[in-house]
C-alpha cells in the first residue's frame, strides 16, 4: 500500500502522521518512509534517537528501495503546487490530508480540497490532528462541517498531546516517548492505521 501525506498548510502534523502511519503499517509488513520534504524533518527526527523500527530514506532512493517493501509512506513539504498534489494523489493508494481544527478557510484546507476536487481525485481523506481536549469542540465542529460537505474524513481524530513533540525531540515513535499519555497517542494513530487497512480492502473489492 502506498500512502502520501500532504497539505497546503505547514505545521499541521504531516511528518508526525507519516511517521506514525509508517510505524503502524510496519507492524503488519515491512514499510518504507520516504522523506519528500526538503527540510528533512522525518530523517532528522529518526536520527535524533536510536532510529525507527522501519526504514527512512530520501525520496531520491524510492526507485531502488520500493520493491523491497510492502508498504510505503511519503512525507511531503510545505506549499506543494497543484501539480505536486496531482502527482502525489495519482501516485498513491490514499492521500492523507492532516488538518488542525480551525475554520475551514484559515488552514488552507478548503484550498487543498478544492484542488483535489478539480482533479477529480477521490482517493484522499482528511485527518483531524491536534484536537484539543473536551470541553473544547473545535475538532467535532470541523468534522461535522466536512461531513456536511461530503469530504472524506477519518473517524479517528488525533488528540493534541505533548507526547508527540517529546517523541520527536527524543528521536523515537510516540509509543516509546517518556510521557504518561504516550499509549493514548499511539492508540490514536493505530486506529488511523486500521481505518487505512479497511479502506484499502474496500478499494480492492471495488477494483
Ligand atoms: N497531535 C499532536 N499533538 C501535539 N503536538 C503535535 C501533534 N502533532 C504534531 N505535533 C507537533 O506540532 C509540530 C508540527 O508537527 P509536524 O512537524 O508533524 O507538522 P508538519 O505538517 O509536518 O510541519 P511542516 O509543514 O513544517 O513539515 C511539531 O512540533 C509536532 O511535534
Ligand atoms: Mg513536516
Amino acid at each position: 500500500m502506498h500512502i502520501a501525506v500532504a497539505s497546503y498548510k505547514g505545521g499541521v502534523g504531516k511528518t508526525t502522521t507519516a511517521v506514525h502511519v509508517a510505524a503502524y503499517l510496519n507492524t503488519l509488513a515491512p514499510t518504507l518512509l520516504l522523506d519528500g520534504d526538503r527540510t528533512r524533518n522525518a530523517t532528522e527526527w529518526s536520527e535524533r534517537g536510536e532510529g525507527f523500527p522501519f526504514t527512512v530514506a530520501d525520496i531520491a532512493s524510492a526507485m531502488k528501495l520500493a520493491g523491497k517493501f510492502k508498504h510505503s509512506v511519503v512525507d511531503t513539504g510545505q506549499q506543494p503546487t497543484e501539480k505536486d498534489l496531482k502527482a502525489l494523489a495519482e501516485g498513491c493508494d490514499l492521500l492523507i490530508i492532516p488538518a488542525v481544527p480551525l475554520a475551514l478557510d484559515t488552514g488552507g484546507l478548503r484550498q487543498t480540497i478544492e484542488a483535489l476536487h478539480r482533479m477529480n481525485q477521490t482517493r484522499y481523506r482528511v485527518l483531524i490532528t491536534k484536537a484539543p481536549p473536551p470541553p473544547e469542540t473545535e475538532a467535532q465542529q470541523l468534522k461535522a462541517m466536512l461531513d456536511e460537505l461530503k469530504v472524506p474524513v477519518f473517524k479517528t481524530t488525533i488528540p493534541r498531546l505533548k507526547a508527540f513533540s517529546k517523541a520527536s525531540a527524543s528521536g523515537c515513535v510516540v509509543i516509546q516517548a517518556d510521557d504518561p499519555r504516550a499509549d493514548r497517542a499511539w492508540e490514536a494513530y493505530k486506529a488511523v492505521g486500521k481505518e487505512i487497512v479497511t479502506y484499502a480492502r474496500s478499494q480492492q473489492k471495488n477494483a
